[in-house]
């Protein structure tokens, strides 16, 4: 760890980062209970995979590819306004979000210092502010956004009853963009998928290879469209932009 820690500082001071993003968006959204995949519903007349990946397309860091991980056979897919854009590539999602996103990292080109940015396909009111917070880190470990709990935390029994309170001082809520070098994160997910462990963003497969990704505050309107009733939430904060 140590010694990869002085080779990506030393990177940093060398050369400029090249970055990519990896985009999954393969999931059926089965929470939703929508007749289609949540990225797939609109908002303001826009997806919300559009949402999300114009985000990045329009980011002024020149973000080199948008790569997006999509379920096989995927028929809306098509209807895609952004397809044109020469950044964007399509690859095969897989069976787990981390599946989905490890092919998406095979598909970069390897170079030690290109980093990529994870952003979930439901995540449609991501900012540029959230993006520039997150490129600023020079980190070796790489980086999340995240929100510091505001409620107070429980730990459930396995018949849904409270085991202990946490403390919630030290409980950040993760978000994306999720942002680490190619390299290790391609790394790490391939050791836990190997492993057969859950993995459900892309820093907990950086913790479990030893790193400790540094935590940057995001904005609690960067919602992942989950439920029903997120969809209005997600069109207000759309709508005040
Ligand atoms: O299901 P969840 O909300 O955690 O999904 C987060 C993101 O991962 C979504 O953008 C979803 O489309 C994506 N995903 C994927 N491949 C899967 C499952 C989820 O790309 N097999």
């Amino acid at each position: 760890m140590a010694k990869n820690q002085q080779k990506f500082t030393a990177l940093f001071a060398t050369s400029p980062r090249r970055i990519v993003a990896v985009v999954p968006a393969a999931g059926i959204g089965a929470r939703m209970q929508a007749d289609k995949p949540k990225q797939y519903l609109c908002i303001q007349g826009k997806t919300i995979l559009e949402h999300s990946v114009t985000a990045l397309l329009t980011h002024p860091a020149q973000i080199e590819q948008v790569i997006l991980a999509v379920a096989p056979h995927d028929p809306y897919l098509a209807d895609l306004p952004f397809l044109n854009d020469p950044r964007i590539v399509l690859v095969q999602g897989g069976e787990t979000r981390a599946d989905s996103v490890l092919n998406g990292l095979t598909h970069i080109v390897p170079s030690d210092n290109t980093w990529v940015l994870v952003h979930d396909a439901a995540r449609p009111c991501l900012t540029h502010t959230d993006i520039d917070q997150l490129l600023a880190i020079q980190d070796p470990n790489g980086a999340i956004l995240a929100i510091p709990a505001v409620d107070t935390i429980k730990r459930a029994t396995a018949t849904q009853q409270i085991q202990q309170t946490e403390d919630r001082n030290h409980i950040w809520l993760a978000q994306t963009p999720q942002f680490f070098p190619v390299d290790l994160l391609r790394k790490a997910l391939q050791t836990a998928l190997q492993q057969g462990l859950a993995i459900t963003d892309e820093a907990s497969a950086m913790e479990l290879s030893g790193f400790q990704p540094h935590l940057v505050t995001g904005r609690t309107d960067n919602i992942k469209v989950t439920r029903p009733e997120d969809l209005a939430l997600a069109e207000f904060y759309l709508s005040q932009r």
